[in-house]
């Protein structure tokens, strides 16, 4: 089954948060989403229709194993992405995440593959990397 952005959105904070608290509640994820716990329940809904949670009214939610993989998978994507963004010289970490939120989305396995392969270059070569950077600076305006 394809996912929307916005259902990558949700799986990635679910996933997020069980790695980080141990569990996600409906209040956990409209917090870390910042949408109303009412969008946030009809959309667990469509993930539990989906397979990739299984939803119990009283006992919060957990990931399926596919839920779960796929969780992993959008995590280590924004990281990636995030490390990139590190690697061009932005530093801030509130902009870095909030540009990847917005193309994360957009990136095939391969294109990350390829930004991977350049990120993992860059830091095991820093000096052509770093001659780069300092060029750009050079040119900024
Ligand atoms: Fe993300």
């Amino acid at each position: 089954m394809t996912t929307t952005p916005s259902q990558e959105d949700y799986i990635e904070a679910i996933w997020l948060l069980i790695k980080n608290k141990g569990y996600a509640r409906v209040t956990d994820i409209a917090d870390y989403l910042g949408i109303n716990d009412a969008s946030v329940s009809k959309m667990i809904q469509k993930l539990d229709d989906g397979g990739f949670l299984i939803y119990e009214r009283y006992r919060g939610l957990n990931l399926t194993p596919v839920g779960y993989h796929l969780g992993n998978m959008l995590f280590e994507r924004h990281q990636k992405l995030e490390a990139f963004l590190n690697c061009l010289g932005m530093e801030n970490a509130q902009e870095v995440h909030q540009i990847v939120e917005g193309i994360e989305h957009h990136f095939s396995s391969g294109a990350l593959d390829r930004i991977e392969n350049l990120t993992a270059y860059i830091q095991l070569y820093p000096e052509w990397w770093k001659n780069f950077i300092d060029w750009t600076k050079k040119n900024e305006t």
